[in-house]
């Protein structure tokens, strides 16, 4: 029924869009198919890029320190996680048929790093030709959420520094950031991600299916 091309499927959006919940649902939905399939994140997803995760998240959320990480430190960190998860996990597991799901990738560091922070793209594009290997994600979920349902969601977290952080200047500016990378770009889904029903998870297995007849 399916053919064998692995899929490498990446879901994007601010904080409190849900993607990490729509990440897992199709995961599972895709495992129930007897289909073979990893669920992954960055910043992480390996035990090395983990901790690379941990040293950027630790800086980000110190909102006492005196020094914090410069934005290029921080985005050769994302980087650096990257190579490390794109080595280790991905490209091996694409290689071995599996479809690949990542909860964030590139487009969180377009949104965050370039156009939340100012780093030159140019940088980022340098860099990747080096350890990207030439993968690109072959569809992007971007989830859209309304500023209200992403800020309740968050507050609902252990974490919640999080939450105090998000404000509505933070979500308007990342949630453009997002749409614009996704405009007029074959290959990407944006998705309203705001009601609590099962129907997304539904379209999203489904616009999935579709490309695995293809
Ligand atoms: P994540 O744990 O996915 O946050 P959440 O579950 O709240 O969506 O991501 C951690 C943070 O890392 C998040 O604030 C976005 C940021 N980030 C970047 O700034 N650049 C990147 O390249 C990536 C992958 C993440």
């Amino acid at each position: 029924m399916f053919k064998k091309k692995p899929l490498f499927i990446v879901f994007e959006g601010i904080e409190g869009c849900g993607k990490s919940y729509q990440s897992k649902k199709l995961y599972n939905n895709l495992k129930r198919l007897k289909i073979p399939v990893i669920l992954t994140r960055e910043p992480g997803g390996t035990p090395s890029a983990e901790i690379i995760r941990n040293l950027i998240l630790k800086d980000y959320y110190n909102f006492k320190a005196k020094e914090k990480f410069n934005k290029y430190t921080d985005t050769l960190l994302y980087l650096a996680a990257r190579n490390e998860h794109i080595i280790n996990k991905i490209a091996p597991s694409i290689k071995k048929g599996k479809i690949v799901i990542s909860d964030r990738y590139i487009d969180s560091t377009f949104a965050y790093q370039v156009y939340g922070k100012g780093v030159n793209k140019k940088f980022i594009q340098n860099i990747h030709k080096f350890i990207l290997m030439n993968i690109k994600p072959d569809i992007t979920f971007i989830l859209k959420v309304k500023y209200d349902i992403s800020k309740k969601r968050l507050k609902k977290r252990k974490t919640k520094n999080r939450y105090d952080k998000f404000s509505r200047s933070f979500y308007i500016q990342t949630q453009k950031a997002f749409l614009k990378i996704a405009k007029n770009k074959r290959n990407y889904y944006v998705l309203d991600a705001s009601n609590d029903t099962p129907d997304l998870e539904k379209k999203i297995l489904s616009i999935i299916k579709n490309k695995l007849k293809k």
